[in-house]
């Protein structure tokens, strides 16, 4: 007999990631090819025609395992009683719109957003915010959300995790696969710091086997800090599927467990490594048992303190800007 299904709410059903990151989700990709599933897609009432043409691709596409899809535009029917959801809809910058003006318009969804889901989301809900400002969106949803648990809510970083370590196997011509402890610390945006400093390939370390400070420091972290804006000028538009992959890779490991390897997520502080707390920051963590827990203890030279808190400088001033 087939389990019940799992409830999922996307938002932003109608944009580019989800028009990845909803087929992913029922072929499988998160729960495994056994758990049907419910999706529940959340737009705002102009893009609604839109989800509907979705939703009639996911039916040509004949899941077995979707077994039920709700078209909303009201966040409280969305988020009821599901196991996951991901925050993906958000206002994106349009001209001549300031970075002050578009946290404020982002900190108003993710309100409502909080209140809907502090309401009804399922007690155990894990929810993942991707839409940006990603990192304070997901403050804002936790500070808006009393009653519910912030450590069910992360921020993504993954996809400069994955970015970071498609970069560093080349380098080192090893595969993705063998790399483990490295970090992405602070903000998505142009001021995290991908940190190779604990990294390993097949147990070695990482900065032994490529041996190039130099590229280290003046390549790789800002290419990866940049990557964003280069896809962007690239093809015209922000990343939709690597973005939706990473969203599903790191809801998975949070799910699923890590198997004892490193990886990052942007999850609320608690004061590690001098992070105010509740600041949502990339930071190294473990996953066991549908929970996570940050990596501590680790010691920080000059250069790994010097760029944390640029990062959480920009963190604090989201934050500070919005209050
Ligand atoms: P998109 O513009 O194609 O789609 C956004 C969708 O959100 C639209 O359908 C829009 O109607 C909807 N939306 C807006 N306000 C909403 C609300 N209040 N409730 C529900 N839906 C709402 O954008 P996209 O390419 O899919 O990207 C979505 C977001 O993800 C953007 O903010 C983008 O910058 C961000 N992003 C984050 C990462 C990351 O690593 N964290 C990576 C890539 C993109
Ligand atoms: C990305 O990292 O690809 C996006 O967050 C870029 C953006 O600004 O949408």
């Amino acid at each position: 007999m087939q389990s019940t299904p799992k409830k999922i709410a996307v938002t932003g059903a109608a944009g580019q990631i989800c028009y990845s990151l909803l087929f992913r989700l029922a072929n499988g990709d998160l729960y495994g090819k056994s758990q049907p599933i419910e999706l529940r897609l959340l737009d705002l009432p102009q893009a609604q025609d839109a989800v509907r043409g979705v939703v009639m691709e996911l039916e040509d596409c004949a899941f077995p395992l979707l077994h039920n899809i709700v078209m909303t535009d009201d966040p409280r029917q969305a988020f009821e009683g599901v196991d996951a959801a991901f925050l993906v809809g958000s206002r994106p910058r349009s001209k001549g719109m300031e970075r002050r003006d578009l946290l404020a318009a982002n900190a108003e969804i993710f309100k409502v957003q909080g209140r809907a889901i502090n309401e009804v989301a399922g007690r155990r809900a894990k929810i993942l915010v991707v839409g940006n400002p990603a990192n304070t969106n997901a403050s804002i949803l936790i500070a808006n959300a009393p009653d519910f648990n912030p450590r069910q809510v992360s921020s993504m970083i993954r996809l400069d995790h994955n970015r970071a370590l498609t970069q560093l196997a080349r380098k080192a011509a090893c595969g993705v696969g063998d790399i483990d402890k490295l970090v992405v610390w602070g903000n998505h945006s142009p001021t995290m710091f991908a940190d190779w400093t604990y990294a390993t390939a097949a147990g070695r370390p990482l900065s032994e086997t490529i041996a190039d400070d130099h590229w280290y420091k003046e390549v790789l972290i800002p290419e990866i800090a940049r990557r964003g804006t280069a896809i962007i000028e690239a093809r015209g538009a922000s990343s939709a599927a690597s973005a939706a992959n990473a969203a599903i890779d790191q809801m998975r490991d949070w799910m699923h467990g890590t198997d004892g390897r490193w990886t990052s997520m942007a999850v609320i502080s608690q004061g590690q490594y001098g992070i105010p707390e509740g600041l949502v920051c990339g930071v190294p963590v473990m996953c066991e048992d549908d929970d996570y827990s940050v990596v501590e203890g680790l010691d920080l030279d000059g250069f790994q303190k010097s760029k944390l808190d640029k990062t959480i400088e920009e963190l604090v001033g989201e934050r500070d800007a919005l209050s």
